[in-house]
């Protein structure tokens, strides 16, 4: 399939700002924010903040939190990457992304051809790493928050306790997950009522999830890495074909790192470094687009996004080939964010003079899931977590009576050479599977600094998306001018190198610009909406904190005071 244009030029009959974002608003606070996916979440952080706790006590609140009232997403059974900027300047990353199980190996989800096994990797156990987000969290509290444990996990408990009204977005899921969660009696018991999905509106009660949340209040995450949650996840894998162990649990741990930095534009961009790929890709990609005349052309036009895909594309290509877990492959982390490196590819962007686009399409089958919040509190302490159990609902299993699901993060890594993920990725042998490492991530939670202030909180679900995402939204509020409501609904496009298509949301190019970068040989390929960022911004001259949540998830919201 050579040079197909496979949007309909009626996608782009419209130009997107003005019809999607022009009017979009914030909300605006003065002392301290959450934004989030789910209100509930939202409140809940809000009402740790006003009850005295820190930025860090409420992301704890929120990560359990939406472990139960965003079920997809929010999780217990996977992990992620927590940033802090504390109001003294000093900045931490909490690295809580899940590990291979030690008995896992690089050829673990092949046949005896050396095939993939279809499905292995984002369904059932032997699809999951250990969970990080429970000790994550209670490593953050018990460092940086100032209340106890069983202060920040109360309102998680009586959510789950007491129940959550579900929502017409959660009705539209819980459809899609209905077979899926027929297959399993545990699951079914949950989240189904008489084999039958839950209608808006209808209470959901969680009680299995809410006797685990009061096992880990009580007894802190030992019960979930050396007692009977660990005991129970062990069984089940082992009844079910999983490879996890007892070990694997007691040697799980998280680890604080220094965050990747860079600067655009004076504004200093802070993410997370691998074992996610976000932060690196996020920095190369701003790095190459400082270099180019971004300004002076308007931000629809073809020439700017051309300038914009070229740089996605080299950096994801650097993404796909050099990054993996630092604790045990090298990362040329220096060298890739280096001025040298970087105005090189800069200059080779701007001698393009034509696109080759290259045969190797992939059909789109992402269901990615993973959710992020950020949180300003009264003293300046700044957080941003994006958390994951990797497809809706994980592995889609739950063991035993534990009440939450697994997630299915061994199909981040390298599981097939020469084969994409589920994402389309095609990654490298440095993200080889090998006993107790990490996946390599694209989660980027992202705090942009205008000299020493806090400027920007955001971070977003959507695999390798996320990263591309975080990028418009920035673009979107330092070089457009946008407010930050608009600078996340406005439509987005995506380009990762594979497949060779830049993806387009509904309404993101006018009909003249889709046309030039077709004359330019791009291919385009429409697609629905995706992802979500959930963003912060501070405005230092009139002393206002704005919060916005996407419109691609209408139960989330911008919470402040
Ligand atoms: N599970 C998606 C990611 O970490 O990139």
């Amino acid at each position: 399939m050579k040079n197909t244009w496979i949007v309909s030029a009626s996608f782009f009959l419209f130009t997107p700002a003005a019809c999607v974002a022009d009017t979009a608003l914030p909300v605006s606070a003065k002392h301290a924010m959450v934004v989030t996916e789910k209100r509930a979440a939202s409140q809940v952080g809000i009402d740790i903040l006003k009850a005295g706790g820190n930025a860090i006590d409420a992301a704890v609140a929120v990560g359990y939190a939406l472990a139960v009232v965003n079920p997809c997403c929010g999780n217990i059974g996977g992990g992620g990457f927590m940033l802090v900027h504390f109001a003294n300047g000093k900045n931490t990353v909490i690295n809580f992304r899940g590990k291979a199980p030690l008995k896992a190996n690089k050829n673990m989800f092949l046949d005896t051809n050396g095939k993939l096994k279809p499905g292995s990797t984002t369904s059932g156990y032997l699809s999951a790493s250990i969970p990080g987000t429970v000790l994550g969290l209670d490593t953050a509290l018990s460092k940086y928050g100032s209340m106890s444990r069983k202060q920040v996990m109360a309102p998680a408990i009586k959510l789950a306790q007491q129940g959550y009204r579900v929502s017409d977005y959660d009705t539209e899921w819980f459809a899609i997950y209905t077979p899926a969660f027929r297959s399993q009696r545990n699951a079914a018991a949950i989240f189904l009522k008489k084999g039958k999905p839950y209608d808006s509106g209808e209470l959901l009660i969680q009680t299995d999830l809410a006797n685990t949340l009061k096992l880990i209040a009580e007894k802190g995450p030992d019960a979930f890495y050396k007692g009977s949650i660990a005991q129970q996840i062990v069984k089940s894998s082992q009844a079910h074909g999983g490879i996890m162990t007892r070990q694997d649990f007691a040697q799980y741990s998280v680890e604080e790192l220094t965050p990747i930095w860079c600067q655009y534009h004076g504004y200093s961009v802070i993410s997370v470094p691998p074992p996610s790929s976000g932060g690196v890709t996020l920095c190369e990609m701003l790095s190459l687009l400082q270099n180019l005349p971004l300004q002076d052309n308007n931000y629809q036009s073809a020439k700017n996004i051309h300038y914009i895909v070229e740089s996605m594309r080299y950096a994801f290509y650097d993404r796909n080939t050099q990054l993996g877990d630092p604790n045990f492959v090298n990362n040329p982390v220096k060298k890739l964010l280096s001025n040298q490196y970087t105005s090189q590819l800069s200059q080779r962007i701007l001698n393009t003079t034509e696109i080759k686009p290259e045969d190797l399409m992939v059909d789109i089958h992402e269901q990615t899931d993973t959710t992020h919040y950020s949180i300003i509190d009264t003293k300046g302490n700044a957080v941003a977590v994006t958390y994951t159990i990797n497809g809706f609902f994980g592995a889609n299993v739950i063991p035993d009576h534990l009440g939450f699901f697994l997630n299915d993060d061994m199909d981040d890594f390298t599981v097939s050479p020469g084969q994409t993920n589920k994402f389309n990725l095609i990654q490298s042998s440095k993200n080889h599977i090998e006993s107790g490492k990490r996946p390599l991530s694209s989660m980027a939670p992202t705090i942009i600094m205008n000299n020493k202030n806090v400027f920007m909180v955001l971070g977003s679900p959507g695999g390798p998306r996320i990263i591309t995402t975080v990028l418009l939204t920035l673009l979107n509020v330092i070089d457009n001018g946008m407010n930050i409501k608009q600078a996340i609904d406005t439509p987005r496009y995506h380009y990762q190198g594979i497949p060779d298509v830049i993806d387009v949301e509904p309404l993101a190019f006018s009909y003249l610009t889709a046309l030039n970068l077709k004359m330019m040989g791009y291919r385009l390929r429409s697609q629905p909406t995706w992802a979500a960022v959930e963003a912060i911004l501070i405005d230092q001259k009139d002393k206002t904190i704005y919060g916005a949540n996407d419109y691609r998830r209408p139960d989330g919201a911008a919470l402040g005071y």
